[in-house]
C-alpha cells in the first residue's frame, strides 16, 4: 500500500483555503473551545455538519461528555480569538463576551456564522474522532470570514463593486 508522508501531506495542505472556526462546548459546570479548520457541511436536509477533533485535545471530552457543541466561522477581524482558542491556555474566555445557549454551550457574539448542533454521532478515523452534529440553530452573521492559507490568517480577496 503507497501511502503519503506525513510531511508531504501537511505541505500539500498548506495550499488548501479554509474558514476558520472556534468549537465551543459545556461539561460539569465548565466551559471550552477549540479553534478548528476541520469542519464541513455535510448535508441541508437535515442540516449536519461534521467537526474533525484530535483526541489529545481537551476539546474531545467536552463534546464526548456533554454530546453538543457549537461551531462558530470566525470573521475576518476576530484573528486575536482564533490565536487564543488555538494556544491551549486555561483561561481561555477571560475578557471575551459569550452567551450561553439553553443546552450550555458558550456561544461567542459577531462571528460571520454560527451553528448550534447535537453531537448525533461520532467516528475515530486514525489520530481524529469525526463529531457529525445535528444542528439545531443556524445563524448568518453577514460578515465576511476569516481564513487560513498557507500557515497564516488571510482575509478573503474581493473584486471592488
Ligand atoms: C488554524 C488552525 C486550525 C486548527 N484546526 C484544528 C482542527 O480542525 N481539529 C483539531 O483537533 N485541532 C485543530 N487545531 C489545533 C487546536 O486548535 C489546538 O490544538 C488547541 O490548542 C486545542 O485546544 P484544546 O486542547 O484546549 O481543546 C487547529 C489549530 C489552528 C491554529
Amino acid at each position: 500500500m503507497v501511502t503519503a508522508s506525513p510531511d508531504a501531506y501537511r505541505a500539500a495542505m498548506r495550499q488548501m483555503a479554509s474558514s476558520v472556526s472556534v468549537v465551543t462546548a459545556a461539561y460539569g459546570g465548565r466551559i471550552h473551545g477549540m479553534t478548528a479548520t476541520a469542519v464541513t457541511s455535510v448535508s441541508a436536509d437535515p442540516p449536519t455538519l461534521l467537526v474533525a477533533v484530535n483526541r489529545t485535545a481537551r476539546s474531545h471530552a467536552f463534546v464526548t461528555s456533554s454530546g453538543r457543541f457549537a461551531v462558530h466561522v470566525l470573521n475576518e477581524s476576530q484573528l486575536a480569538i482564533a490565536s487564543r482558542f488555538a494556544a491551549g491556555i486555561d483561561d481561555q474566555f477571560a475578557g471575551c463576551a459569550y452567551e450561553l445557549e439553553p443546552g450550555g454551550c458558550p456561544v461567542l457574539p459577531d462571528a460571520a456564522a454560527t451553528f448550534v448542533c447535537r453531537a448525533s454521532s461520532a467516528y475515530d478515523v486514525a489520530t481524529h474522532t469525526l463529531f457529525i452534529g445535528t444542528v439545531e440553530s443556524a445563524t448568518n452573521g453577514g460578515r465576511p470570514p476569516l481564513l487560513y492559507f498557507d500557515g497564516a490568517f488571510v482575509a478573503l480577496a474581493r473584486e471592488p463593486a
